[in-house]
């Protein structure tokens, strides 16, 4: 079995919708048990119980929200021991060239510096889902890849 950890913020909703899509394709996977969580609810050390963490945010000017930036930091408690695991990343901002890929590399740096492993796409979203605020059908489908 694989625990898998959708992790967000969102202010009105719509990095909400991705992490849902998110971990209803995850869900999909055969002996995958996925929690789809906003930040307030998962603690650093919560993190250590998932073999797979996807964390979304909106664009804020171009970075991770600081809310969840608040729980990427409050991890170095547990630094070195997400090692391995496999990281994502997703995000929705309101505008096209608005920078949610930079959000997007913005918290796959931090996962890196974990030590996790990520997957890019070939096709696609390369580096994660990203949507132009509520996810679109295009947007949705980026985020189950497997789909
Ligand atoms: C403080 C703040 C900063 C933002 N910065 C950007 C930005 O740099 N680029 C952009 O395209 N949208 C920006 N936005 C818009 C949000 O990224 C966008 O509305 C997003 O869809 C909100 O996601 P949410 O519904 O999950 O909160 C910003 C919004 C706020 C409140």
């Amino acid at each position: 079995m694989a625990k898998i950890l959708v992790c967000y913020y969102s202010r009105t909703g719509n990095t909400e919708k991705m992490a849902k899509a998110i971990g209803q394709a995850a869900g999909e996977v055969p002996g995958a048990e996925v929690d789809v969580l906003p930040v307030g609810k998962v603690g650093a050390g919560d993190l250590r119980e998932y073999d797979a963490i996807a964390m979304g945010s909106p664009t804020y000017y171009g970075s991770m929200a600081a809310e969840l930036k608040t729980l990427i930091d409050e991890s170095v408690a547990i630094h070195g021991q997400l090692e391995g695991k496999v990281g994502g990343a997703f995000s929705s901002s309101a505008n096209v060239g608005g920078g949610n890929e930079t959000t997007v590399m913005d918290i796959l740096k931090a996962l890196l510096i974990h030590g996790m492993v990520i997957p890019g796409m070939a096709r696609g979203d390369h580096y994660g889902p990203v949507a132009i605020g509520e996810p679109d059908d295009r947007a949705t489908a980026q985020c189950n890849p497997i789909g």
